[in-house]
């Protein structure tokens, strides 16, 4: 039976009740909404709502709920239409009358919004949390391969030499901005707490919010009990950034595939994070990779689903709220298993050193130092790049390279050309020299470790 149901409203068909129970779905908001349930119990009681007996008897009862379902002793009844009504029937099977007054001044309403954002916080912690432990991954792997040559491109082609270092700290980067974001979820939801804005127009009782804000960890109570009950941007907040890192998670898989492919050849992925072929013995498969490409299209779905959702919501709940909390939980659990998964399996991707170094050297990825040489012996840059690029047109019809031109020839273009050219364009020097601030030069990669580390290691850092 609904904890609504009375004698005003007729039992509902079973198949309606099925399709508007959600318990499968909400079970996991078990601990975020008994916590809830404390803070509001506790209020009450010091607002002598309900006498100092009931309060204490109701928040004793909720945290040994909490312990037992944490050791897996707490049984839940799936029949109950939501997580919240089970709580509240269990309540009263083990207070009785006065397990049914923890419902006094409060709705569903309000409950399932403090209880969704409570359950987010943890949620968006821990992510950041495995965030974390990516980040100082590819920061370690980083360091091993800050000497590592290789081709740095744009357009997909070969433009200028960088490290493997380098490159894996660009994605320390995008990881780094995703842990902020997840940050900025966390400030937003701790912003305003939803709890005593009942179904809709708060309640005749004398509340006491500032004092169940402070309880549950929140910054202050929702200022509007309309707009608290109808919210759910922090939800569209948390699905964007989780959006966001699953680009960027794609990104990364995207090119692990491509370079592990027999035409690149720059990255080998070891068995243990690929597959075989059914039929074709020689095959390997990047398929975790591919999976986690692919499971970038569902996390947008559940960003689109939800902005869907709610674009045409008239104030305030509707149940169509209810349908939010699968697509988060959803984005929660699909970015959850994607990030635990990122430290082995980047240290399962083992760079061919000599394959990337061969590459670096084809293709010119030399010529802007070339004309940066002539640069640096006053010739303005627009008519050193003009030279290179005749340089390099020779180069192309005489089967030659810049490393392999002689001397006189380099100055029948321009005799500003001497023996030093060639340590210019060293595919080395070419890295090491550019020291500038994010550039590649081993220096930097390694000033940019450091960065990072102290920003994740120092235990006085704010998010
Ligand atoms: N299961 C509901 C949800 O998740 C709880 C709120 C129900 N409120 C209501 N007015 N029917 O949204």
């Amino acid at each position: 039976m609904a904890i609504w149901s009375n004698k005003f409203h007729q039992a509902m068909n079973t198949s309606a009740y099925d399709f508007n129970q959600s318990i499968q779905v909400d079970a996991r908001l078990l601990d975020a909404d008994l916590r809830g349930s404390i803070g509001h119990a506790k209020m009450l009681g010091n607002q002598e709502v309900l006498t100092p007996s009931e309060a204490d008897q109701l928040c004793q009862t909720l945290q040994v709920m909490r312990e037992e379902y944490a050791t897996g002793k707490l049984v839940i009844d799936y029949s109950c239409e939501d997580i919240h009504s089970f709580i509240e029937e269990e309540l009263t099977k083990r207070l009785g009358a006065i397990g049914k007054k923890i419902h006094t001044g409060r709705s569903r309403n309000d409950q399932v919004a403090t209880a969704m954002k409570i359950y987010a916080k943890d949620a968006a912690q821990s992510l950041q949390e495995g965030l974390k432990k990516a980040v100082l991954t590819f920061c370690d792997q980083a360091e091993v391969y800050k000497e590592t040559i290789m081709p740095g491109y744009t357009h997909l082609q070969r433009a200028q030499p960088i490290t493997y270092g380098h490159y894996l700290m660009a994605y320390v980067e995008m990881f780094r901005r995703d842990y902020g974001r997840l940050g900025d979820v966390i400030k937003r939801i701790d912003q305003t707490l939803p709890l005593g804005a009942g179904a809709l127009a708060t309640t005749t009782f004398p509340l006491d919010r500032f004092q169940t804000a402070e309880f549950l960890g929140f910054e202050s109570p929702s200022l509007n009990s309309l707009d608290a009950v109808a919210d759910r941007d922090y939800s569209l907040e948390f699905l964007s950034a989780l959006a966001v890192m699953a680009m960027h998670l794609s990104r990364y898989a995207e090119e692990t595939i491509l370079w592990a492919s027999q035409e690149f050849h720059f990255v080998h992925i070891e068995d243990t994070f690929s597959t075989g072929s059914s039929i074709m013995p020689q095959k390997k498969n990047a398929d975790i990779h591919e999976l986690m490409r692919g499971k970038t299209g569902r996390v947008y779905g559940d960003l689109m689903a939800v902005l869907t959702l709610m674009k045409g919501l008239p104030l305030t709940y509707n149940k169509d709220l209810q349908e939010e909390k699968e697509r988060l939980f959803d984005a929660i659990d699909t970015m959850t298993m994607m990030v635990s998964l990122l430290p082995e399996m980047l240290k399962a991707t083992q760079p061919d050193t000599e394959a990337m170094y061969k590459a670096a050297g084809k293709g010119f990825l030399n010529a802007t130092d070339c004309a940066d040489y002539l640069t640096a012996k006053g010739i303005p840059f627009r008519e050193a790049y003009q030279t290179t690029g005749d340089l390099l047109q020779y180069c192309q019809s005489h089967q030659k390279t810049l490393e392999t031109l002689t001397l006189e020839e380099y100055q029948q273009f321009d005799p500003h050309f001497d023996e030093g050219i060639y340590q210019a364009i060293d595919l080395k020097t070419c890295v090491y020299k550019r020291q500038v601030l994010g550039g590649p030069a081993p220096q930097c990669v390694a000033d940019h470790i450091q960065r990072v580390r102290a920003f994740f290691l120092d235990d006085k850092k704010v998010n």
